[in-house]
């Protein structure tokens, strides 16, 4: 099967029928430009499959989008004598309040409907494409991509078939994505060229995604005055480093003249950066910012920035306190259109992690949260792991999280449900939802999806199937880490793949991820008083709970502290017994999925039944799997029996 194939790609969350309400009205739209031109032929499109009409400014419309208002991006949706209008400030706002007319459905024409006013949180809300050019011989051709191949590249060339790459702008637009970077963060020899004589695979795949208002970035290596420029050197403070990447970046502009901008990794997992000439991340920052500021591009600098060369004897490196101890003394000293984008726990995207103190840290630097969408830790998009919940819990974390841009490392690729598990685009859609609305309730974010994506009303039983999709939904996350790594400790996965549990596969590697289990007792000590003093990176109240064992939360007390099986949690029940408890239940949980998605068959389409029927099967195995390694190695380690009896091998 070709996955490239229209017929067989589907719709995700803009099946025809989420088009019914508006494809029935007569629609005018008000308006000059390309986006404006976009939404016209959406309109179009829509009317002619259900019967309404494309309206030329004379006859009386019930939907009128014209232009109009404050915000480029945000719009105005009224009711008035039976007439709805969206009144947007700029192109882009239009073709949101089209998505949202959408989203709406029949409610968006309900007379005496009060007025909204929308306007996104941010004014980037991004999604980074870990994809490379060349399959890599290791990570393949995305990079932790668990949905097929890549949307923009195959066998080292740009696609030639670019319809799917169009429909992913759409998708992404209708949910409020406006910027993507295209390749890898790790960028490896090919993929560096994409800045210079590859540019055309960038400029092709822009092309694709402007009508849906979407910028494109692209991830560059530190090292490309050397690599592509022939320099001696990438020093910052070198004139002729300076003047390559001023002269690059205009060329640059000249071939697009929206970019985005550059995303990087420096000094990082092994990629180059300004440590190698004595200099600061800020200093290496600045380089690339001036080179875009002319331009109006940014450059989002990753602070994923820690040894990867520990060596595991060693108990005062904490790999959690590296992106604060590099980053904080800097606050200030980056540009400012350089974004600093911080993952959005101190680690690496594990089911539990508290928020990174760094993003508190930064008053002075511009901010992006990263988070993954792509479920590397969270079951790879094999088990169904719906993230918005852990989202809305770090952006709720304290005021200035919410105000940072909002990053996703992207789940998508040529799969024909782009995300390999179908249940798994809610995490694409929620993203965008919540970078627009930080502040959305992630299940009613899951309504919006359900509605769009399955169009329940169009079913036999709305209201089972409604049902069915919250009950293996709503908890999915908080299923996944029940039966994983227990309370915070992470990182229990095989080396270099991540799935499936292995508990010591860390424990003795130089990548700084441990748990420190022995016969007494299982976590990291991070606490001022006996640990590698992380605690003290945070703000009040928080570095006083964390510090203490009384008050740590309980899903993330072995992330604080090295503590006994017999400590008692605040449920009452023991370490090793919640151990037990927990990691039961999840397995079990993971079988109740299983058996309740049996009651939709027939009212979701049958390959999206079949397919999340599979994948269901892969979870249940790989959770008892999980269930059994976990409560097998803390038996043997404590010697403790399960109060409850259960038979542990
Ligand atoms: C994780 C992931 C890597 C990736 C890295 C990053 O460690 O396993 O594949 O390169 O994150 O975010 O840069």
């Amino acid at each position: 099967m070709n996955a490239l194939d229209p017929v067989e790609v589907h719709p995700a969350w803009l099946p025809p029928a989420a088009f019914q309400a508006l494809g029935s009205r007569r629609v005018l739209v008000r308006g000059e430009g390309l986006l404006v031109e976009t939404v016209r032929a959406e309109v179009a499109r829509a009317c002619e499959r259900h019967g309404g009409a494309v309206l030329s400014g004379y006859e009386s419309p019930d939907l009128v989008l014209t232009l109009g208002g404050a915000h480029e991006e945000g719009f105005v949706l009224a009711n008035q004598d039976g007439v709805t209008e969206v009144r947007a400030g700029g192109q882009p706002g239009m073709l949101y309040g089209l998505f949202h007319v959408v989203r709406l459905g029949e409610a968006a024409f309900a007379a005496g409907r009060e007025p909204e006013v929308h306007r996104p949180a941010t004014r980037r809300r991004m999604v980074d494409h870990w994809d490379n050019v060349d399959a890599h011989p290791v990570m393949g051709q995305v990079e932790r991509g668990y949905s097929g191949g890549s949307l923009f590249w195959a066998d080292g060339e740009l696609r030639a078939d670019r319809a799917r790459m169009r429909s992913y702008g759409r998708l992404l637009a209708a949910c409020g994505v406006n910027a993507i970077a295209v390749n890898n963060v790790n960028v490896h020899t090919t993929e560096a060229h994409l800045l210079t004589d590859r540019l055309g695979d960038v400029a092709a795949i822009a092309n694709e995604l402007r009508p849906y208002g979407i910028r494109v970035h692209l991830s560059v290596s530190f090292a490309s005055p050397i690599v592509l420029g022939g320099l001696p050197t990438a020093d910052p403070a070198d004139e002729q480093v300076r003047a390559w990447w001023a002269e690059t970046t205009r060329r640059v502009y000249e071939t697009i003249a929206d970019f985005g901008g550059y995303v990087v990794k420096a000094d990082s997992e092994g990629q180059p950066g300004p440590f190698a000439y004595g200099r600061s991340h800020a200093d290496g920052a600045k380089v690339l910012a001036e080179a875009l500021a002319p331009h109006g591009g940014v450059v989002h600098w990753r602070a994923f920035v820690y040894n990867h060369r520990q060596d595991w004897r060693d108990r005062s490196t904490d790999r959690a306190r590296a992106a604060y101890d590099h980053f904080s003394p800097l606050d200030g000293q980056f540009p400012e259109n350089a974004i600093l984008q911080v993952k959005h726990g101190p680690i690496d995207f594990q089911p539990r992690e508290p928020v990174s103190p760094l993003l508190t840290a930064m008053p002075a630097t511009r901010l992006a949260v990263e988070f993954q969408a792509t479920q590397e830790y969270t079951g790879q998009q094999r088990h169904l792991c719906y993230l918005a919940p852990m989202w809305s819990e770090v952006l709720a974390f304290s005021p200035e999280v919410p105000a940072a841009e909002l990053v996703a490392v992207a789940n998508a690729g040529d799969d024909p449900f782009w995300t390999g598990h179908p249940l798994a685009q809610a995490n694409l859609y929620a993203f965008g939802r919540l970078a627009w609305s930080p502040r959305m309730d992630p299940l009613a974010v899951l309504d919006e999806w359900i509605d769009l994506t399955f169009v329940p009303s169009s079913t036999s039983d709305p209201a089972l199937l409604r049902r069915t999709l919250h009950a293996v939904m709503d908890g999915s996350w908080r299923t996944y880490e029940r039966y994983t790594a227990p309370l915070g400790v992470g990182f229990m996965v095989r080396p270099g793949h991540h799935y499936g549990p292995d508990v010591d596969g860390y424990e003795y590697t130089p990548w700084g991820t441990y748990h420190f289990a022995d016969r007494d007792g299982v976590g990291v000590d991070r606490t001022r008083a006996s640990g590698t003093g992380f605690t003290g990176q945070y703000p009040p109240p928080w570095a006083q709970v964390y510090e203490s064992r009384e008050q740590c939360p309980d899903e993330l007390l072995l992330f604080f502290h090295h503590v006994p099986y017999g400590h008692v949690l605040h449920d009452g029940s023991t370490v090793i017994q919640h151990i037990y408890d927990t990691h039961f239940a999840g397995a079990e949980q993971a079988a109740e999925l299983r058996q309740r998605w049996e009651s939709v068959a027939g009212l979701v389409a049958e390959d999206v039944y079949a397919r999340v029927r599979d994948r269901l099967d892969e979870q249940v195995r790989s959770a008892a799997e999980w269930r059994d390694q976990i409560n097998a190695y803390f038996f043997r380690k404590s010697g403790v029996p399960d109060a409850k009896g259960r038979r542990i091998p």
